[in-house]
């Protein structure tokens, strides 16, 4: 088969075919615990589901303009006044399907081949894929103290006359620390000086923790003119627990997003007006939910930072916000994807290989799920690692033997 270069560059998501794995796995009766997983529990907010059945009803599902219907884009300029506190237009605004084909037409937007585009490590898995697809060049950033915190002179020090963008996720999937406003305010003075563009990948920016409040970026840019390269990401996935519906959106100088339109309305002529009525109704609706959901979070971050807190060997960084953990297993194991391996083999619990993040020796947690699934799930990684423990451990009824040391 003659498949293209690019293609031939692009890995397949580690974390969908995880998924995949604890399907399969739990379909065969396997008693798997998912702490791979990367969306919330809880259901949709009634007003989405009641938006979403009212608009379906009317059995006229049409298509709609390629960047958005009005009704949403409204949504978004209220919802970035609310919590970013800046005023954009209609124009500023693009829907699309997800944050991630927001992130993706936004580089298909700005990049040309080889041109290089930054990010701090670790990193959410689809960042070096998703500028490799634009024939672009990714560019992942580690601290050198060792720490989650990316720092601003590490950063500049990669900048040359091939950079084209920065991309900053904070709270940091799959660290869940949340940068400092200083760093977000000299990466936002960084790119205004160095004239590149700067991705705001604010996906979980109200999923956060210890009385911690989302930090916008447009209070320290100099500069909110039509030239202003700041790209702010933002969908009701995460916040919403609405990750099926596949409702992101971009705001951007007007240029940027005519020429994202453009790009949108070829690859797919837009989002489905049905899933993006539901979000307009969920971005205008009751917030209860997002609340509860932040809450819920809150708790199962500390419950999971207890247990693996009496984890000998692993060392942990509490998270700000998210719903997920890097903890570093490198005592036990320095090759990640191994690990990973082993403790879904040997104990059916799925966590996610840090290698995929940019960061070997770690696994990432999540803690979206159960109070009895992180309980459970820890219990058993800790069985199956900790030689001191036990021989033995049930499953249910079903009793394993640690048959390896
Ligand atoms: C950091 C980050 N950005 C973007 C996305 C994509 O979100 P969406 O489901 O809205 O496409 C995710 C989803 O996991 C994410 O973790």
């Amino acid at each position: 088969m003659c498949l293209s270069q690019i293609a031939r560059s692009i890995s397949p998501s580690p974390t969908l075919a995880l998924n995949e794995k604890a399907a399969i796995l739990r379909e065969k009766g396997d008693p798997v615990i998912h702490l791979g997983g990367g969306e919330p529990k809880s259901k949709a907010p009634m007003d989405a589901l009641l938006a979403a059945s009212a608009s379906l009803n009317t059995g006229e599902i049409r298509y709609a303009p390629a960047d958005g219907i009005p009704a949403l884009k409204q949504a978004v300029i209220r919802y970035t006044e609310e919590f970013y506190g800046s005023k954009v237009a209609p124009e500023n605004v693009m829907a699309s399907g997800g944050a991630k084909q927001a992130i993706m037409v936004a580089l298909q937007a700005i990049l040309n081949p080889q041109e290089e585009v930054i990010f701090p490590s670790p990193y959410w898995v689809s960042y070096p894929d998703m500028v490799k697809l634009c024939g672009g060049i990714p560019v992942p950033v580690a601290p050198e103290d060792g720490t989650f915190y990316p720092r601003i002179k590490d950063i500049e020090q990669r900048i040359n006359s091939y950079t084209k963008a920065i991309i900053i996720n904070s709270p940091n999937n799959p660290s869940g620390v949340m940068y400092s406003e200083e760093f977000i305010a000299d990466v936002v003075h960084l790119c205004e000086d160095k004239n590149i563009y700067l991705v705001m990948d604010d996906i979980y920016h109200r999923l956060i923790f210890d009385g911690k409040k989302p930090i916008s970026c447009y209070k320290f840019a100099k500069d909110l003119s039509e030239n202003s390269k700041l790209i702010v990401i933002n969908g009701v996935s995460k916040q919403y627990a609405m990750t099926g519906f596949r409702i992101g959106w971009a705001v951007a100088n007007q240029k940027l997003i005519e020429a994202m339109a453009n790009i949108q309305g070829h690859q797919t002529s837009g989002p489905s007006v049905l899933l993006q009525k539901a979000a307009v109704a969920a971005i205008n609706g009751v917030q209860s939910s997002v609340e509860n959901l932040r809450a819920t979070l809150e708790n199962n971050r500390n419950v999971m930072m207890d247990y693996l807190n009496s984890f000998e060997g692993v060392r942990i960084y509490p998270p700000d916000g998210t719903f997920y953990t890097l903890a570093d297993f490198s005592y036990y194991d320095k090759d990640s994807t191994r690990l990973s391996n082993m403790l879904i083999d040997k104990v059916q619990v799925l966590t996610v290989p840090g290698v995929e993040f940019g960061l070997e020796g770690h696994l990432r947690l999540s803690y979206c799920g159960s109070i009895k699934d992180i309980k459970e799930g820890i219990e058993r990684m800790k069985w199956a690692l900790d030689l001191n423990s036990p021989n033995e451990l049930y499953i249910g009824d079903r009793k394993l033997v640690r048959d390896w040391a």
